[in-house]
């Protein structure tokens, strides 16, 4: 069993949140074929959004484009008020590896590395030290001296999202995240990632097609039709 200090009630009973992180306008972007046309999203401090939608409808292209990773065709989007894709390289840059959490569909650790390296490798990055309450959260604790081949597909996904919080990110964007997990561990991972949230400020970005999970967030899209349908 995963510790966990909080319970999914304290997510939901704070106050509203009121300052915009992120800000999409109007995003449009195709490849093949039409995508998405004039998206609108805002992310509040301590808000978590969910995107829903069928495979291959561009869940995966929006939040690359929502995380900084990816200019889209048409819209502008805004990161503290400001213009992220105007902005230099450099200063880009700066903001994903400082500002910016970034959980991949397909996670990404350095495989001859072991997993205590991983995380260090990260803290150095950032400059914050090693949360070891936050290694207890996700249960992996016991694994940091194996090497990422040793660790189950479980693990390997824990141990990526330890990586993103230790960076202290004022946004999370989540592909996925709890794919490789079973219902009861997804929970209280995800439960690890509302409680950060809450507490730093921060805001959450989550794509999956679990739609109980999705249910978790404050507001909940469909990416459908080329649009994103509010639904919750
Ligand atoms: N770099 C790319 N170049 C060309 N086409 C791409 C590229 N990335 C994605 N696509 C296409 O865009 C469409 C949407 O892909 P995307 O990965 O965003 O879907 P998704 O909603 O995340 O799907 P899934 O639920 O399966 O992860 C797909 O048809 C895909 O083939
Ligand atoms: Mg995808």
């Amino acid at each position: 069993m995963i510790n966990s200090e909080t319970n999914s009630e304290d997510f939901h009973s704070s106050p509203l949140p009121s300052k915009l992180l992120l800000e999409a306008k109007n995003i449009s972007h195709s490849f093949d074929y039409p995508l998405f046309n004039k998206i609108n999203l805002s992310l509040y401090e301590q808000e978590s959004i969910a995107i829903i939608g069928v495979s291959g409808t561009g869940k995966s292209t929006l939040l690359n484009i929502l995380s900084s990773l990816l200019k889209p065709n048409l819209g502008e989007l805004f990161y503290n008020n400001t213009n992220i894709y105007e902005l230099k390289d450099k200063k880009l840059l700066n903001i994903r590896r400082k500002d910016f959490g970034i959980i991949f569909q397909a996670h990404y650790l350095f495989r001859g590395f072991n997993a205590q390296e991983n995380l260090e490798i990260a803290s150095l990055l950032s400059g914050h030290a090693l949360d070891k309450n936050l290694l207890e959260d996700l249960d992996i604790t016991h694994v940091m001296k194996q090497g990422v081949g040793e660790l189950s597909g479980g693990q390997q996904q824990r141990l990526s999202i330890a990586r993103i919080i230790s960076k202290k990110p004022s946004i999370i964007f989540a592909d996925e995240p709890t794919g490789n997990l079973d219902k009861e561990t997804a929970k209280e991972v995800m439960n690890t990632v509302f409680s950060y949230i809450k507490k730093n400020n921060a805001g959450l970005i989550l794509v999956t097609h679990e739609e109980d999970l999705a249910y978790e967030c404050d507001k909940v899209f469909k990416l459908i039709n080329n649009e994103l349908k509010e639904l919750k």
